[in-house]
């Protein structure tokens, strides 16, 4: 039995595997080329969305990094990936003699690369390639440059992929997609709406919370994710006073990547379980419906996991000393769900357009997500999903 956020048991085995090159920094986004460069890509196409291209000057900046390692621009990027999409923009890279992507974007942005990767180097559609651990040899190159602070997309070997003809959502994790490269460039971020900031911080915190409480929990992953708490903690608040704090923006971004790395090698849990059943039924952003569960997640976890979220607890700047872990356990979410509060996410199913009524189906959906079995404690049963879910309404 463990006693404590760092005792591991004795027959601990784990893999970490961390690939992505990351450049940080203020004006970073000016490296894109060399990056390129030193990944021996000659033409990159960029992948990213018509809001970033029309509406910032973000795209524009990457392009002149870029210079004569340009092929071209595919902004054909939605949100949620869809397989028909990232057919079209494996053809377009194809079409224009590409050896290389450069994502830049959020989460929908990079994961479409990712698949983009894939279908430039087996051929087919994405459809074809579905699955865990199947590719066997070296992805088209990949540049990851993400102006959202929450998936850390740009660190992991996940992208989901929505198959619109079949209204299902495919799953592909593979360390051969994990981005080669990442330009972590604060100044990309500061455009970024509030509401939009709070939702993807809250992801970027679910998912540093969940590898804490992962039955995959590592030395190397609870390091990385605790830090990411303490970053959040310290500068979400900071960023949702002053949106152009450059620096809070930076640790911001640093938080996601670290939480991205930490759930790359453990894995999230049932928040994840039951925010990804949300998201598709009721078209909730991912972060929002993290958030709302989270705290009662934390709850639900607390008696067989108070070690660790004593720690998640101390890492959010709470003084636990002379508390029993049940009490330090029970801080961790109270602070959570401060947090979440003060800025100004909806903290109720009911208030972000859930119908009770639904409750029973959504419960039944998050049995048959693959997050359910990394939660550190059992939870793949409808009964104990379901009452989750009523805390969470
Ligand atoms: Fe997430």
């Amino acid at each position: 039995m463990m006693s404590g956020a760092t005792d591991y048991p004795a027959d601990l085995t784990f893999n970490w595997f961390q690939p992505t090159r990351l450049s940080f920094g203020n004006g970073a986004v000016k490296d894109a080329g060399i990056e390129l460069k030193r990944l021996g890509v000659e033409r990159a196409v960029i992948v990213t969305d018509t809001v970033l291209r029309g509406r910032t000057d973000v795209v524009a900046r990457v392009e002149k990094a870029l210079g004569a390692r340009l092929a071209g621009v595919f902004d054909g990027v939605v949100a949620d990936s869809p397989a028909e999409v990232i057919d079209r923009g494996a053809a377009h890279a194809r079409a224009l003699g590409a050896d290389g992507l450069c994502s830049v974007g959020g989460g929908s942005s990079i994961d479409t690369a990712k698949g983009m990767a894939i279908v430039l180097t087996e051929g087919g559609s994405i459809r074809d390639h579905q699955g865990s651990q199947r590719l066997t040899r070296r992805q088209t190159p990949h540049l990851a440059i993400p102006t959202t602070a929450g998936t850390g997309s740009e660190v992991s070997m996940f992208a989901v992929v929505l198959d619109l003809a079949n209204q299902q959502k495919m799953h592909f994790s593979d360390d051969r997609i994990i981005p080669d490269a990442a330009i972590l460039d604060p100044a990309l971020t500061v455009g970024m709406p509030r509401a939009l900031t709070a939702a993807t911080a809250l992801d970027a915190l679910t998912h540093a919370i969940e590898a804490c409480q992962s039955i995959a929990r590592n030395p190397v992953s609870d390091a990385a994710a605790l830090h990411a708490i303490r970053l959040v903690t310290r500068w979400l608040p900071v960023v949702m006073s002053d949106g152009s704090d450059l620096v809070a923006r930076g640790q911001l971004l640093l938080a996601a990547n670290l939480a991205g790395q930490a759930f790359n090698g453990s894995g999230v849990g049932l928040v994840h379980a039951m925010a990804h059943v949300i998201g598709a039924r009721h078209h909730l952003h991912h972060g929002t419906a993290n958030a709302i569960c989270l705290p009662h997640v934390m709850r639900f976890n607390a008696d067989e996991l108070a070690p660790q979220l004593a720690a998640i607890a101390s890492a959010m700047g709470a003084d636990v000393r002379g508390l029993t872990a049940q009490a330090a356990a029970a801080v961790a979410a109270d602070r959570v769900a401060e947090l979440i509060a003060q800025v100004g996410l909806p903290t109720r199913l009911r208030d972000a357009g859930v119908p009770e009524d639904d409750l029973a189906a959504c419960a039944d959906g998050s049995l048959s997500d693959g997050a359910i079995v990394y939660n550190g404690k059992f939870a793949a049963d409808q009964d104990l999903v379901l009452a989750v879910y009523r805390a969470a309404f």
